[in-house]
């Protein structure tokens, strides 16, 4: 059989009066004015704790969305054991009924439910609408229909065979469970990392980050719908530490597939090893992590791209992106230009509430990121060696607001060169033309992380110096283009060092992680 190729899924672009911005202000109207309750859901039945937590918009902390279940520690040993009891029909399914499942998924995300999963995430994560259009539509159709895609190409390959022995491949699950952590900033990484492993037969259990739980209850229903089967995938909120300890100690856990902090990463990755004799499977560590993304500029590079790329590339989504550019290199001698650029067009945005759709910058996604953010800002407007440029403001009564931030240092090595913030603050050194080598070093060099970055030349020596140099700086490197908004089936994502085991997301190299192939070889 073979199935529909994958394409890309159209960005809508919200024009003023076009039915798309009626339909989804409408929608976020009707969201806004009603609160959910957002269950546990175990084996295809939501569960209601009683322990709550409440949800608000970032951009509006004191109003209310809902509330969500936390689980017990009994709760996830049940979601365990139902979905090792789902695993006995799901791993023996026929593939094209997988595949059929997620299909419709992606078309009912397409379709009846593109306002309601965009609604959802501008309230519950402050992602402005197009930022939400090209995450939770688009990015999450394309993650369903092209790993459907990958999965057909990958069962397909088959060793050879001769007129005596025919030999071939079952691509199967993993034998037990697959846990998936997700993070807030991506409604689109929320649904692929647990439908990727669930797609290649395995079964979930998923604990969406605290954060996002509004546009996780979205996609959970979007997958019933679909007809995701019970047990299937388990969504469970709560205690993050005592959830991972309860899934680590069950035997059948057999893999994660993770999306977050480096920190809990490693932590966990450390747990898996600490319990390594009780498994019956060496578990498969998938994760992607923290990330000091950069972009590097030469002295040919073109002034207003650069601007361009700094301004998209570090202030999409607030710099709430794995991706997002927050250091940059850049050479003296185009370093003017580049600033009167960058700081009209940072002037140029507009900040507030995401249903305004002028507003290009909105909330942070919590107190604790908000304080966080302030106080480097803070520190900065202090230090000799930092110069705020551009914003350095803050305010917090109604929403976690920052205006976009660039300090510019004299030290390559200070320390928001280097440590990871998270959120709308870049930080820009300028270098001598005649030191571009050594810059690169530097680039290649500072901090622990190897994510994204981009590098800006009209010289082809320097940018083939550049590919050369950072070659282990970045699982996603871009050549005359912002380090942000890899499309799935185009750019598959992820880095290495400390920003992850580089399984790209969105691509075969991943879905193989989530299969024990067992080779078979008769003979006649
Ligand atoms: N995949 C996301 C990006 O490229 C994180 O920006």
């Amino acid at each position: 059989f073979e199935v529909p190729i994958a394409i890309n899924e159209p960005v809508k672009n919200y024009a003023p009066g076009s039915p798309e911005r009626k339909e989804v202000l409408d929608m976020y109207k009707k969201m806004y004015d009603s609160t959910v309750e957002v269950p546990l859901f175990i084996n295809g039945e939501e569960v209601k704790t009683g322990d709550t937590a409440t949800m608000s918009p970032p951009h509006e902390h004191k109003h209310t969305l809902g509330t969500f279940h936390k689980a017990s520690k009994k709760n996830i040993e049940e979601a365990i054991s139902t979905s090792l009891e789902a695993r006995k029909n799901w791993a023996i399914m026929p593939w094209e009924q997988r595949a059929g499942i997620f299909l419709r998924a992606a078309e009912l995300i397409a379709g009846p439910y593109r306002a309601k999963i965009n609604a959802a995430t501008m309230l519950g994560q402050s992602k402005n609408i197009y930022q939400a259009e090209i995450d939770s539509a688009c990015e999450l159709i394309d993650f369903l229909r092209f790993n459907v895609q990958y999965m057909t190409e990958i069962y397909a390959e088959q060793p050879e065979s001769t007129s005596a022995a025919w030999n071939r491949i079952e691509y199967r699950p993993l034998e037990g469970f697959v846990y998936a952590i997700t993070p807030f900033n991506f409604t689109a990484i929320a649904g692929n990392l647990p439908t990727s492993a669930a797609l290649m037969g395995n079964v979930v259990v998923w604990k969406p980050s605290d954060s996002q739980v509004y546009s996780a209850k979205v996609i959970l229903d979007i997958f019933r719908e679909a007809g995701v089967p019970a047990g299937v995938i388990n969504m469970v909120m709560g205690d993050p530490v005592m959830i991972t300890d309860t899934v680590l100690a069950s035997p059948d856990f057999s893999g994660i597939h993770f999306t977050g902090s480096t920190t809990v990463f490693k932590d966990i990755w450390q747990k898996i090893g600490n319990n390594i004799h009780n498994y019956k499977t060496y578990p498969r560590i998938v994760g992607e992590t923290g990330g000091k993304d950069f972009i590097v500029a030469h002295k040919t590079a073109n002034p207003k791209q650069v601007a361009t790329a700094i301004a998209r590339g570090a202030f999409e989504f607030q710099g709430q992106k794995c991706s997002a550019a927050s250091r940059c290199y850049i050479s003296e001698s185009i370093w003017d230009a580049v600033e009167n650029d960058l700081v009209a067009d940072i002037n140029s945005f507009k900040m507030g509430s995401p249903e305004n759709m002028e507003n290009f910058i909105t909330a942070v996604i919590h107190e604790g990121s908000f304080d966080k953010l302030a106080s480097y800002i803070d520190q900065a407007k202090k230090d000799k060696k930092a110069k705020i440029i551009v914003g350095g403001n803050y305010d917090k009564s109604k929403g976690y607001f920052i205006e976009p931030t660039v300090i510019v240092t004299e030290d390559p090595n200070y320390k928001t060169m280097s440590t990871e913030l998270f959120g709308p603050v870049v930080t820009i050194y300028v270098f001598k033309d005649k030191n571009w080598n050594e810059t690169l070093k530097l680039v290649d060099e500072t901090g622990i992380y190897a994510l994204t970055g981009a590098v800006f030349s009209e010289d082809r020596y320097a940018l083939d110096e550049a590919v050369k140099a950072l070659e282990n700086a970045a699982g996603n490197f871009y050549i005359n283009d912002k380090p942000t908004g890899a499309v799935v089936g185009q750019q598959p994502f992820g880095g290495a060092r400390a920003s992850g085991t580089n399984d790209k997301a969105g691509s075969k190299l991943n879905l193989y992680r989530w299969i024990s192939p067992r080779m078979v070889k008769e003979t006649f």
